[in-house]
C-alpha cells in the first residue's frame, strides 16, 4: 500500500514512516519543504492528491515548543497549521478520482474536561471549554469528508496523550532535567497523566490504515458493506495504564535512578507557558482506550516501567 502522510517529517511520522516501511508500504510525505520522498502543500493544492491507499495528518507547530512565547501569533499558528493542512487534505482526497482507502487525523484529548475523577473513553460527549479544546474541534471538523464519502473512505480520529519517545514530544525535554537530578512532580502530581508510547501510536495508526474488517462495523449496520457507515472512529490513543503525574516522575526518576524531589507549582508553569498551554502538564484527564482495546490492538508498550525503560535503554 501506498501511504501518504501529512507532517511525516515529524516525531511521531518518523516512526510511523518506519514502521510502515517495514511492512514493505510506501510512504510520501506532505512537507513545508521538497525533499527526496516527499511533496509540498503547495503541490497537493496543485497537483492533488499522489495515488495512495492510506491517508494521514499528523502537520501542526509544536505545542510546547521552548522556543515560542505563547502569545497571539502563536495560538494563531498552532490553528492554522493543524486546521488548514487538515482542510488541505481532505480537500485533495475528496476530489480525488480514486480516493484512499482510509484516512486518518490524528489529535488529541484536550477535548475531554480535565478532571481527577472523571473517565472519558470515545464514546464520552464533549464540549469545546478552553482554548484547546476548541482547537480539536475545529481540527476534528476540517478532517471530515462529505457524506457521499462514508462508503469508500474509513474516517478514523486518534486521539493521543503525551506521545513518549526518545527522539521527541516531551521526553526530549524532560530527560536531561530528569538526568541532572531537577525533575519533580508537576503541580499537585495527583492530576491524570494520560500518555502512549511513540510505538504504539504508530501502530494503532498503522491498524487504522487496514482496510475495515468486520469488527469496524456496528452490529445494527446490514451487510454488505466495504467501509463503516458510521461517518467515522474515534480512538483514544493512549496506554490503558491510566497513571498520574507524580506516577510518571517517580517511575521516570526510578529508571533514570535520579531524584524527583523538586517539585514544580503550577504557578511557575503558567507563568513559564502560559495557563491556556500549562492545562497540558498542570492538569490532566483519565482517558480510557475503550474503542482501541476493542479493535484488539495489543500494546507493545501498556505499562510505564516498559515504555521508559525502552527509552532511557535506547
Ligand atoms: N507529540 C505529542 O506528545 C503529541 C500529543 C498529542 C497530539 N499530538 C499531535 O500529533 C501530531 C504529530 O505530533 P508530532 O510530535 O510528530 O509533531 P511534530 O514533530 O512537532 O510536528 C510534525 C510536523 O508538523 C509540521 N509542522 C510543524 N510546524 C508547522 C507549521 N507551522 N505549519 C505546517 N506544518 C508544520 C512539520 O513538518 P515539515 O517541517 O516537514 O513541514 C513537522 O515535522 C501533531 O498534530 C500533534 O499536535 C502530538
Amino acid at each position: 500500500m501506498r501511504v501518504v502522510i501529512g507532517g511525516g517529517s515529524g516525531f511521531v511520522g518518523r516512526e510511523l514512516t518506519r514502521l510502515l516501511r517495514d511492512k514493505n508500504h510506501e510512504v510520501t510525505v506532505i512537507s513545508r519543504h521538497p525533499g527526496p520522498g516527499r511533496i509540498t502543500w503547495g503541490e497537493l493544492e496543485s497537483s492533488g492528491l499522489p495515488p495512495c491507499e492510506g491517508a494521514v495528518n499528523l502537520a501542526g507547530e509544536n505545542l510546547m515548543n521552548p522556543l515560542r512565547w505563547w502569545n497571539e501569533g502563536y495560538k494563531k499558528d498552532l490553528f492554522s497549521s493543524r486546521i488548514d493542512t487538515t482542510k488541505a487534505l481532505a480537500d485533495a482526497i475528496a476530489a480525488s478520482p480514486n480516493p484512499p482507502r482510509s484516512w486518518v487525523l490524528v489529535s488529541g484529548v484536550a477535548c475531554y474536561k480535565p478532571s481527577l475523577t472523571a473517565e472519558y473513553t470515545e464514546d464520552s460527549q464533549w464540549a469545546p471549554f478552553d482554548f484547546l479544546s476548541r482547537l480539536v474541534k475545529e481540527w476534528e471538523a476540517a478532517a471530515l469528508l462529505p457524506e457521499s464519502m462514508t462508503k469508500t473512505t474509513k474516517q478514523v480520529v486518534v486521539r493521543p496523550g503525551a506521545v513518549l519517545g526518545r527522539d521527541g514530544g516531551a521526553m526530549k525535554q524532560m530527560l536531561l532535567p530528569f538526568w541532572l537530578g531537577l525533575g519533580g512532580t508537576l503541580g499537585s502530581g495527583r492530576q491524570p497523566f494520560p500518555w502512549i508510547h511513540v510505538t504504539d501510536l504508530a501502530g494503532i495508526i498503522a491498524q487504522s490504515l487496514d482496510p475495515p474488517s468486520p469488527s469496524d462495523v456496528p452490529p445494527s449496520s446490514d451487510p454488505p458493506y466495504s467501509v463503516p457507515p458510521s461517518s467515522r472512529q474515534v480512538l483514544n490513543g493512549v496506554s490503558p495504564a491510566l497513571n498520574t503525574n507524580y506516577e510518571f516522575t517517580k517511575e521516570l526518576g526510578r529508571v533514570l535512578n535520579r531524584p524527583t524531589i523538586l517539585p514544580v507549582p503550577a504557578f511557575v508553569l503558567n507563568t513559564l507557558l502560559g495557563s491556556e498551554r500549562a492545562v497540558v502538564l498542570a492538569q490532566g484527564q483519565k482517558v480510557v482506550p475503550k474503542r482501541t482495546l476493542e479493535t484488539g490492538f495489543q500494546y507493545k508498550f501498556p505499562d510505564l516501567a516498559s515504555a521508559l525503560k525502552e527509552i532511557a535503554n535506547s
